[in-house]
């Protein structure tokens, strides 16, 4: 049977809480930090895609940023973080989509993916973000994205995942991306397992 990922994704956020999901961070810091450091204007385009039930745009609203964007392909972990936004989340725009679907209404200044992409092991899905990131991200805008890194878990969430290094990363975006940095973190999961996490910084060019 083909796997079907928008069940797979309705099923995991209508099952577990969102406190209890590996991926889980109680503060995204590592992300914010590079977000910051972009220098991005309060006033520009952010999209956090795969965006879960993440508290990260808790932080960016805080942060005073005032166009927001999160895009997941569940609608139920879109409905959580709704919810716990209260009145605030009538200042987002919410898609719920598959990213490798999505037809972007605007270009973004800065494009946040923390563990989505590494789910697409299929070429032709990759191709696709890419096409997508490519439309939807404007010349000098910033892409953070984090992944898997080389040696960390194969799987997440049950699913079979691909592990990157700079190298890899860089040969699947092009020619249009330049790295401006990347970070290793160790991120703890509820049940205290460590997961290598790599996150690369590109300038689109
Ligand atoms: C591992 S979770 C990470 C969530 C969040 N970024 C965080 O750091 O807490 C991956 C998220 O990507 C979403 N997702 C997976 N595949 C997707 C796709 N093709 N399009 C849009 N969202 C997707 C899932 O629903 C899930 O919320």
């Amino acid at each position: 049977m083909k796997f079907d990922r928008k069940n797979h994704w309705a099923k995991v956020y209508n099952e577990k809480s969102p406190k209890s999901v590996s991926w889980y961070q109680d503060q995204p810091n590592l992300s914010l930090e590079l977000i910051l450091s972009t220098k991005v204007a309060s006033d520009e385009a952010i999209i956090d895609v795969g965006g879960g039930a993440s508290i990260l745009v808790d932080n960016l609203i805080k942060g005073y940023f005032t166009n927001l964007a999160v895009l997941d392909i569940s609608k139920k972990a879109l409905s959580i973080t709704k919810k716990r936004l209260g009145d605030s989340a009538k200042n987002i725009d919410w898609f719920e989509s598959d990213i490798t679907k999505f037809d972007s209404p605007k270009q973004y200044a800065l494009w946040h993916d923390r563990a989505l992409f590494h789910f697409l092991t299929d070429t032709f899905d990759r191709k696709n973000y890419i096409k997508v990131l490519n439309n939807a991200l404007k010349t000098e805008g910033h892409l953070i994205i984090a992944t898997f890194d080389m040696g960390g878990p194969e799987r997440c969430s049950g699913l079979k995942i691909v592990h990157y290094n700079s190298e890899k990363m860089i040969a699947e975006l092009g020619d249009n991306f330049k790295l401006i940095k990347e970070r290793t973190e160790k991120h703890i999961t509820p049940a205290k397992q460590t997961q290598n996490f790599k996150f690369f910084h590109f300038l689109k060019i």
